[in-house]
């Protein structure tokens, strides 16, 4: 309730990247204080041993994990990990940093309990994320979702991962090929799987040079066509990709229900939240179908409750992530989502 007021008095008066902003930064100075995350997780961390997930070489202590661009910086992700998330994507991270688009740049939908962006990945760059991995506490499972610097030509892509692969792999524990993002012109058309093998091929390369075996996901989007879904699906098990992330924002303004005309006619960008919930599961269930057991499933897009992310678990993802639900839920979200995930998953065993 406390949240909710704040949420309506301060955070909406705010601009919603400012809000944002303001959120992350007092969460990073809040893990400066000595005793704060541990108090915080005293709080807000449930008993979730049943939730458990074993999935990449990695125990995951929950299912549940922040979504790829709230902790854009690699700033936050320990207090994330203390407020109950059992892992953070961060990023997305370029190999050299970037203010992204021009602002405005995020916006909200409360209506359809959404949000908008076209961000196009403001990061500081690889150097700074791995300056701030390396100091990372142990704890919380942080995965690292790559994508391509905006100035970077399509054809020189491959090198530009590679070298942020270059200096994150060691320190992640997993990595993300991001090639789903609508705000980074031409991204996209790496979905289609002859780009994404080539860049793949690229990216293992590099690891091999490392002598890594970081855990390989690649992240797509919604607005694929379902046999383009089927095709990668395909090339993943074909290739031994050890998982897939699913989905990322969907340009389609007509998945909004309720915003009104004026709201939709001022979406810019990717659209995120409710919306997304039903294509979120189509893409989920078809991928399991297509890829069987073995193949590592992210899914996200519109989690809001406990409800939803056990449907996702049902219907075959091996974790979860949000980033609106949250946004919208606030602080204490990720703890009411797993006291009752976990509560279901009790009664379930029983
Ligand atoms: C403001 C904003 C920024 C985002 N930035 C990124 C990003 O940098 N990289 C990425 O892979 N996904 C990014 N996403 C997409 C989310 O990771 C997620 O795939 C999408 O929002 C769907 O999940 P949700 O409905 O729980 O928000 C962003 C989403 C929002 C709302």
């Amino acid at each position: 309730l406390i949240y909710r007021l704040f949420f309506r008095l301060v955070l909406m008066r705010l601009d919603a990247e400012r809000a944002h902003r303001l959120g992350t930064r007092a969460l990073a100075a809040l893990g400066w204080i000595p005793g704060v995350g541990a108090a915080l997780r005293g709080v807000t961390h449930p008993r979730t041993e049943q939730l458990e997930v074993e999935a990449l070489g990695l125990r995951f202590p929950n299912p549940l994990g922040v979504a790829a661009g709230l902790d854009k910086e690699a700033a936050c992700f320990a207090m994330l990990g203390d407020l109950g998330f059992g892992h953070v994507e961060v990023g997305t991270v370029t190999a050299r940093g970037q203010v992204g688009n021009p602002r405005p740049r995020v916006g909200r939908l409360p209506r359809d309990r959404a949000l908008f962006n076209r961000m196009g990945f403001p990061n500081p760059g690889a150097e700074a994320f791995a300056e701030r991995l390396s100091a990372r506490p142990p704890g919380v499972i942080v995965g690292v979702n790559v994508g391509k610097t905006m100035d970077v030509e399509l054809a020189d892509a491959a090198d530009d991962y590679r070298a942020t692969v270059r200096l994150l792999a060691p320190l992640a524990d997993y990595l993300v090929v991001n090639v789903s993002s609508p705000n980074t012109p031409g991204l996209r058309s790496m979905q289609s799987v002859e780009e994404l093998r080539k860049l793949v091929d690229a990216i293992r390369g590099e690891l091999s040079e490392l002598g890594l075996v970081t855990p390989l996901l690649v992240k797509i989007a919604p607005d694929l066509s379902d046999a383009d879904v089927d095709a990668i699906a395909a090339y993943a098990v074909e290739s031994g990709l050890d998982g897939i992330v699913a989905v990322n924002t969907t340009v389609d303004v007509g998945a909004l229900q309720r915003s009104t005309a004026a709201e939709r006619a001022a979406v810019i960008g990717g659209i995120s939240g409710g919306p997304l919930k039903p294509r979120a599961l189509e893409v989920l269930r078809r991928l399991r179908a297509r890829a069987g057991d073995d193949l590592v499933l992210i899914s996200v897009g519109g989690i809001e409750t406990a409800g939803d992310a056990l449907e996702r678990l049902e219907a075959g993802a091996t974790l979860v992530q949000a980033y609106t639900g949250f946004v919208y839920g606030g602080p204490l979200w990720p703890r009411r989502l797993l006291r009752e995930l976990a509560k279901s998953a009790g009664a379930r065993a029983a």
